[in-house]
């Protein structure tokens, strides 16, 4: 460890710190490339299925946790010593950038992000405090320790896209139908759009201290994208998640673009810039590439997809389940990121995941 003196002038920004890992399996099937074996991480994979997560934050709310670069760190990096995947993913929340940016929001065990003072009127909106990226040092901090770490492991980054957090910031906490989300934006529409903006800008910064402190790529996940019309989407979503992951075009990393039920939206998450399109478990691979190839008119690569509630049942049903998919991906012929469809669900067995890679590093990339 290096110190630095106190200074009165400022300091540029370090240069990134990323490390040349092109030939790791994560990072060739990102680039829509065949790595010898296929790369395989979990979404949710740091978290709440250990038990060493669980012991390390039993006395610590979560957001406190995303606070602190070493429990960052060590959580980040808990999943990737237990199961050997092939990728970390940072361990934060779509969240902590509006508790950075100081807007009142806490994330509720059982219930997920609440938020105190919902925004529903251009007041509301044009009250949303700037996200600062000083405020966001912790973040940088953790992913420079966890760069020492990792040594040939990729780290991904990630944010929460525009929509998905303008849910949680109308609604006022997890929601499922979205009604005052889709009110807004037809009643409201200029209250919508200003709102979408400040979080596109917002999700901008989040991502830009990641990807500057060194992340080997970026995930933007959508996650409730797939309660929206491909015509909505297009209309009142897409433009902003165009702008996030167009900040990033020249970054040099993947970007991953992903959502929950987003069948029908797989060809527009793909044109909003994606180079690696996240799917669930609903579209089969194979037919998840052909509807991003009719939409930007050649491959991307794939991430995905066993339903997360397949991993409760016996080790042969997963084993045939696990090998479909990667023969789906194959099929689909632009790169292959094996994952689940969506989040490691909390009660998921974490010797069965560990069983699950071992398993996918036996079949080809
Ligand atoms: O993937 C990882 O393991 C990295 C960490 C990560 C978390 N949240 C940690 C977390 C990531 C990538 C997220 C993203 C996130 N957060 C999304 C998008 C992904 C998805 O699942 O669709 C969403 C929608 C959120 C909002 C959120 N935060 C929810 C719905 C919850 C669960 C609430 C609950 O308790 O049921 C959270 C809390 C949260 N985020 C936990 C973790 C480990 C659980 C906190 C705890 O241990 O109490």
């Amino acid at each position: 460890m290096t110190t630095t003196p106190a200074t009165a002038v400022p300091v540029p920004a370090p240069p990134s710190r990323r490390r040349d890992l092109r030939d790791a399996p994560f990072l060739v099937a990102a680039n829509g490339g065949r790595p010898e074996r296929l790369p395989v991480w979990f979404m949710r994979q740091a978290g709440r299925s250990l038990p060493e997560y669980r012991e390390l934050r039993a006395d610590t709310a979560m957001l406190q946790a995303c606070d602190t670069p070493s429990m960052i760190a060590e959580i980040t990096m808990q999943p990737v010593r237990r199961h050997g995947v092939d990728a970390a993913i940072l361990f934060s929340d779509i969240v902590v950038p509006l508790h950075a940016a100081g807007m009142g929001v806490e994330i509720v065990r059982g219930t997920g992000p609440v938020v105190e003072k919902p925004v529903r009127t251009m007041a509301d909106v044009e009250r949303m405090p700037q996200l600062l990226p000083t405020a966001l040092r912790p973040v940088a901090e953790a992913i420079g320790m966890l760069l020492d770490e990792l040594g040939e492991t990729p780290l991904i980054g990630f944010a929460g896209a525009p929509f998905t957090l303008a849910s949680y910031l109308v609604e006022g906490g997890p929601s499922r139908n979205h009604e005052r989300t889709k009110a807004m934006m037809r009643a409201q529409p200029e209250v919508w759009h200003r709102l979408m903006s400040a979080l596109a800008d917002i999700t901008i910064t989040f991502l830009r201290v990641q990807v500057d402190a060194g992340v080997d790529a970026i995930q933007l996940f959508d996650s409730w994208a797939g309660a929206l019309s491909e015509a909505d989407y297009r209309r009142y979503a897409l433009p902003y998640s165009a702008r996030v992951l167009g900040a990033f075009e020249d970054a040099g990393i993947p970007r991953i673009h992903f959502g929950v039920g987003t069948g029908e939206l797989l060809g527009a998450m793909a044109e909003a810039g994606a180079d690696v399109v996240g799917v669930d478990w609903r579209v089969p691979l194979d037919e998840a590439g052909r509807r991003v190839e009719r939409a930007v008119g050649g491959p991307r690569a794939l991430q995905g997809n066993l339903d997360p509630a397949v991993l409760f049942a016996d080790r042969d049903s997963i084993e045939a389940e696990v090998r479909r998919i990667a023969a789906e991906g194959r099929a689909a012929g632009g790169g292959h990121v094996f994952n689940l469809g969506h989040g490691v669900l909390p009660s998921t067995d974490p010797d069965v995941l560990s069983w699950l890679v071992e398993l996918v590093h036996e079949l080809p990339g």
